[in-house]
């Protein structure tokens, strides 16, 4: 019996603990200590963003990114249907409404020919997601925006070191957010960052996730007391947190290196086999480089997809599908989504399965992975041996 290949393994560099026992010795668990400073360095360096903020996930940096745009209910920020629930569920908890628009069916990004459609007078933001780190379309987008004075948020959730036409995602929007939960290339469990292009955000910004108080003024001395100043709320995780963080944020190219290894090995043994069965790979704009967080196939149909996932788990590989289009959800139908039009959304989510990527996926086990696919027939055939 051989063991499951998971579709996940949190990696661990090895020095996490090290960091940790360091933190607990210099006696300063909570946030913004030390190490939660190193993060932020190591993040700007990765981003080349100046303002970063770490945060204790990256719905919680789009909550405080959300809050932010000082919404009024009945504001409307576009979106795609395809994306995790944390993208609308913080512009919603902030009164606003979103608007589902589809994607494109190349990189499964916000299509941004649809975008100006959906504008009316609410239009307040336009909130995109890099699906899998492959960038969206960051010209046209950001002359959208400019055009009818939009916010552009970018959810950056898998895309932290990618770029759009050599520039660093999350570098693009006034606001961006990260992701460091396990699933993340770079994670510490749970975790997020907040990073802010705006520089007039940022004195804001570290309000709203300091409990609404100036506090982060006053321990620079810009203020001699701190107070409460605005409504906030506790988004800043506890320097043990940032301990694990800067371990795996130092090994950024190391762990980009193997995943890269897996994503390029996946697709080169999996190109002939996929085109000749109408399964389709993900694709990388010529301008965009890619940070391998995530290998996806679309398979033919939804039959296909679900026969896929069984085949695979018969040979002991985890394979998963992805999001759940939120305007058909009921609480996307709750929030006028019924309305949405996003056929390509519908197709993909029924089509798509992703398989495992982690850096500790060793060689023997990508050789598994390839062969139960190959072995896959969703045409009807008979099996390749
Ligand atoms: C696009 C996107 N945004 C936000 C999130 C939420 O991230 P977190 O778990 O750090 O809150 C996810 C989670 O995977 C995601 O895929």
């Amino acid at each position: 019996m051989t063991d499951t290949i998971p579709f996940n393994r949190p990696h661990v560099t090895g020095d996490e603990f090290k960091n940790i026992a360091d933190a607990v010795q210099r006696g300063h668990l909570s946030g913004d200590g030390h190490y939660t400073r190193a993060c932020h360095q190591m993040i700007e360096k990765i981003t080349g963003v100046h303002n970063t903020l770490l945060t204790t996930s990256c719905t919680h940096a789009l909550e405080i990114a959300a809050s932010l745009l000082d919404l009024a209910p009945g504001d409307e920020v576009i979106m795609p249907s395809f994306t995790f629930v944390s993208t609308a569920n913080a512009f919603v908890l902030r009164g606003a409404r979103p608007v589902f628009v589809d994607i494109r069916p190349d990189t499964l990004n916000l299509d941004e020919s649809l975008i100006e459609a959906a504008i009316t007078p609410r239009t307040r933001a336009i909130a995109v997601v890099h699906y899998a780190g492959i960038a969206c379309d960051m010209s046209a987008i950001g002359a959208i925006a400019e055009r009818h004075g939009l916010t552009v948020v970018e959810d950056n959730a898998h895309g932290l070191g990618a770029t759009y036409r050599g520039r660093q995602l999350g570098s693009f929007g006034e606001l961006a957010t990260q992701s460091f939960h396990e699933t993340k290339n770079i994670h510490c469990g749970e975790g997020g960052a907040l990073l802010v292009n705006d520089p007039n955000l940022m004195s804001r910004a570290e309000i709203l996730r300091e409990k609404g108080t100036n506090r982060s003024q006053f321990f620079r001395g810009a203020v001699d007391k701190y107070t409460w100043v605005e409504v906030g709320s506790s988004y800043l995780p506890s320097d043990l947190l940032a301990a694990f963080l800067l371990a795996q944020l130092e090994s950024f190219d190391v762990i980009q290196a193997r995943r890269m290894h897996i994503w390029n090995t996946y697709r080169d043994e999996l190109a002939e086999w996929a085109a000749a069965r109408s399964v389709t790979l993900p694709t990388v704009p010529d301008d965009c480089e890619h940070p391998a967080h995530l290998f996806y196939l679309l398979l033919p149909t939804l039959d296909d997809r679900q026969a896929f996932i069984a085949h695979l788990r018969s040979h002991d590989v985890q394979s998963v599908f992805h999001y759940v289009p939120l305007h058909s959800s009921p609480m996307g139908i709750e929030l006028g989504g019924a309305s949405a039009t996003c056929p390509v959304t519908e197709d993909v989510s029924d089509r798509l399965v992703r398989l495992p990527l982690f850096p500790d996926l060793a060689d023997g086990d990508i050789e598994r992975v390839v062969a139960a696919v190959r072995s896959f027939d969703p045409t009807g055939h008979a099996p390749r041996s």
